[in-house]
């Protein structure tokens, strides 16, 4: 075999190339290509550093520079040549540079592989962070849209899906949007986290040479508020690490299944059983066979894709387990599913953005389900408890009340005055008082209640994060 056969980057020592199969089967570049313009960033922030501390001359250096900088255009073309025998998005693009400039045969001076993919995913992933959060904001916008021209809307509110007490759409769709906040604070630690640079790893042990791990921390923009660079504690670690792979899909995941789980409300809010809401034709999808149907498609999607979301976690998961340290070829494995729930999740939140911004609520249908009384059986034993009534005995009696009614097929406040009284003397004449929705709301004027003025400062808090 002609020397100039070999393997281009570690072909040194073999003597033969690998088999068509195993290029197949071990090539990542068919997906790490994504990766292109970080593993760029990277590279110049590596030859910046080998230029700072002398491995590169000035001219090295500036050739390199301008070899990056044209790449950085020409990756954007789908016509860049890919070479699926170069393996993987690093080797490609260190081949093309040097058919740009033989310094380039110096750029992976006290590099690896091993740091410089986790350098990349790094980068990746600070922006993959800011990706998700735009969108997410825009979800929360379309949420805090309804949630302010539905505020005081009624409906039932649910547990067990068994109507309980009345709450508000407000109320109901603030629950999501404080949900959604924590996703957005969520994405920002995972954002801080992966702050931190690892080249001057190498594989493992970094390097002999006079390398400046702290200058090209900076170079990239691997630092602290004040500007300090910061740079990963041990080059077995670095290398082998996963954790913000783990932390990213796990943020996904939590978000994924908040929108799963507003999907499903507006799901069971859409049915005819509820009629709570109208969804947009642009966002549902019709029948092939039935044509009166009308289906909410993009909620059942969005709830669809969670499993996918939640499996690309417990995929890392598991290629994780019982890695010896450090890097193992496994771990080119880690690549597809963060990918998978970057574009699942900002289609979800894109998705549901457009499906809720033309939604409306029809109200007739909200305040008819809400002026069911037995949703104030618990404000009543309430009342009771202010005349003295211990809450358990106020509890037990009001439901003898209702099965008194049941009995009776008749509503709660339909109950005869003297058959109420034999049960509870307690209830007074005014009793009946306690079924003005209006009461209900105006006595939940704590914290986190749905009273109109809390409804109305928690819309204010949301408006001033995510309008002004
Ligand atoms: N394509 C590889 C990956 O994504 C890059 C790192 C390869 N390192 C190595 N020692 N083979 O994991």
């Amino acid at each position: 075999m002609a020397k100039d056969e070999k393997q281009v980057t570690w072909g040194g020592r073999f003597s033969d190339r690998p088999n068509l199969l195993m290029q197949v089967f071990g090539e990542s570049v068919s997906f790490d290509k994504r990766l292109a313009p970080y593993d760029l960033q990277g590279s110049m922030g590596h030859a910046s550093m080998l230029a700072h501390v002398g491995l590169l001359t000035d001219d090295e250096f500036s050739e390199i520079k301008s070899g990056i900088a044209e790449l950085v255009e020409e990756i954007k073309s789908p016509e860049f040549s890919w070479k699926l025998e170069l393996e993987d998005v690093h080797m490609n693009l260190e081949q093309a540079l040097l058919a740009k400039t033989g310094a380039a045969a110096k750029l992976h001076t006290g590099r690896s592989r091993n740091d410089q993919v986790a350098t990349d995913m790094r980068l990746f992933f600070k922006d993959a962070c800011i990706q998700l959060s735009e969108k997410l904001e825009l979800a929360m916008k379309a949420i805090l849209g309804l949630a302010q021209k539905y505020a005081t809307l009624p409906i039932p509110g649910y547990t067990h899906l068994q109507r309980a007490q009345p709450v508000t759409v407000g109320h109901h769709l603030l629950a999501h949007l404080e949900a959604l906040g924590r996703d957005h604070e969520r994405l920002s630690k995972v954002a801080d986290h992966a702050n931190v640079c690892p080249l001057g790893s190498g594989a493992i042990a970094g390097s002999t040479l006079p390398l400046d791990r702290e200058f090209t921390a900076k170079a990239l923009g691997f630092v602290d508020r004040e500007g300090n660079p910061r740079i990963t504690a041990n080059g077995m670690d670095a290398v082998a690490d996963r954790d913000v792979f783990l932390e990213f899909a796990m943020a996904c995941v939590n978000c994924s299944l908040h929108l799963s789980r507003l999907a499903e409300d507006v799901i069971l809010w859409n049915s005819s059983e509820f009629g709570y809401i109208q969804l947009p034709d642009t966002f549902t999808t019709g029948s092939s066979l039935m044509p009166q149907k009308k289906n909410p498609d993009s909620f059942e999607l969005i709830r669809g894709k969670t499993g996918r979301i939640v499996g690309n976690l417990q995929n890392l998961c598991v290629a994780i387990k019982g890695l010896p340290l450090t890097y193992n070829r496994d771990l080119q494995e880690d690549k597809p599913p963060v990918f998978d729930s970057l574009d699942q999740l900002s289609m979800c939140l894109s998705v549901l953005a457009g499906s809720l911004e033309d939604s409306s609520f029809n109200e007739e249908r909200c305040r008819k389900a809400a002026s069911d009384p037995l949703l104030l059986a618990t404000d009543l034993a309430d009342y009771l408890v202010e005349k003295g009534v211990p809450f358990r005995t106020a509890h037990h009696l009001i439901g003898e009340l209702v099965a008194l009614a049941e009995v009776q097929r008749i509503s709660l406040p339909e109950l005869e005055q003297d058959e109420a009284i034999k049960i509870c003397p307690e209830l007074g004449i005014e009793w009946r008082e306690v079924f003005d929705l209006n009461r209900a709301f105006a006595k939940r004027e704590k914290p986190g209640m749905p009273g109109p003025n809390q409804i109305e400062s928690r819309i204010q808090h949301w408006e001033k994060l995510l309008l002004f």
